[in-house]
């Protein structure tokens, strides 16, 4: 029986080495499942060792329990420690208080000025226009020479940008998908026009090098400047409340004759003047006019054929009157004190 006895302290030697040895690299709850069932379940190997107890005489079966029991209580522990490593914690007590408030999750949002730009585009997408957008980087032509811009003509210098080199440039307005649009399909055309547009501004709380502008073109017979107005005045309306009316200033934009400056009526004073509109009463809020004849020849248009109207105003400006935002820089900075406000 000495044998014998020595023979089973060598298993019960095997065995927690090789228990312990798999029990290091289970991974996941279900190998630690598969170990717990193998060695120390009902039918497992722990189990059938204190079987074999009966084996021996009562000389040295309790010596043996106390040894085997030494190891059933090791193999336990080990267990449980592998147990709360794949549950998260240390076993150093619990990390998590479940008793404190929860943190709110932080969600994102549209910028304010995609939400003032998706508003737009509502109100156009109503009347029938479609939404089309263009290049950035964008050919010299484009930008101005197929808008009447001549060379060298003064009005390019209010749109100093930056040029990629002397004939590519980064466009200072969208009004060159005027002509992309129209040399890509034939008259009618009813489109609106976001995007990004670049200036080489000296940037202050008005001016940035970098916003965006809405566009739009309508094109057809007939058109008049009586469908701009009430076009415009729509618009405004929607955007701006019911009350507002809009009158049209003379301009000049090389590729519209004529060309007009448009003011609402002021929002915060109903037009008797205050410091938003300072003191006029009336705000300004986008260049427009009649498609020059010479865009459309330069688009492939027969200007006897069609007329049109079109406009360009700032989205970042309509956003700072629509929210009462006076700094432009604002919208660039990523500042999510003021980008929550919204
Ligand atoms: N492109 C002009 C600008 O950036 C804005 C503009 C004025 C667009 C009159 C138009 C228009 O389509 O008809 O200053």
């Amino acid at each position: 029986m000495v044998e014998q006895a020595g023979a089973l302290r060598q298993r019960i030697a095997t065995m927690r080495d090789t228990a312990l040895a798999q029990l290091q690299s289970v991974a996941d709850r279900e190998a630690l499942e598969a170990w717990r069932v193998r060695w120390v379940g009902r039918k497992g190997e722990l189990s059938a060792l204190f079987v074999s107890l009966s084996g021996f005489d009562s000389a040295q079966r309790p010596q043996l329990g106390r040894e085997l029991n030494t190891l059933k209580s090791t193999l336990h522990e080990e267990l449980q420690q592998v147990e709360s490593r794949l549950r998260g914690d240390s076993g150093a007590g619990p990390k998590v208080d479940a008793s404190l408030p929860g943190r709110p999750r932080w969600v994102g949002g549209h910028h304010i000025a995609l939400q003032v730009l998706d508003e737009m585009l509502a109100i156009f997408e109503r009347l029938g226009f479609s939404i089309a957008t263009g290049p950035e980087v964008e050919l010299e032509s484009y930008n101005f020479e197929a808008l009447n811009f001549p060379p060298n003509h003064p009005a390019r210098d209010l749109q100093d940008t930056f040029w990629i080199d002397d004939r590519v440039l980064l466009r200072t307005q969208t009004s060159p998908m005027q002509v992309r649009i129209m040399r890509s399909q034939p008259p009618p055309v009813r489109i609106v026009v976001p995007g990004r547009v670049y200036r080489n501004e000296q940037i202050d709380a008005s001016h940035a090098a970098e916003f965006f502008q809405l566009e739009g073109l309508y094109v057809d017979r007939n058109v008049s400047m009586i469908d701009l107005k009430a076009t415009v005045s729509h618009f405004v309306q929607r955007l701006f409340g019911s009350g507002r009316s809009v009158r049209f200033k003379p301009h000049f934009f090389p590729f519209t004759e004529p060309s007009v400056d448009v003011d609402m009526t002021c929002f915060a004073c109903q037009g008797r003047g205050c410091r938003v509109c300072g003191n006029e009463g009336w705000i300004e809020i986008m260049g427009a006019g009649m498609v020059h004849p010479n865009v459309f020849e330069a688009s492939g248009y027969d200007p006897e054929e069609v007329t049109g109207f079109a406009f360009g105003m700032g989205i970042e400006r309509i956003s700072m009157l629509r929210h009462g935002i006076n700094d432009i820089r604002l919208f660039l900075e990523n500042d999510v004190r003021f980008l929550s406000q919204f």
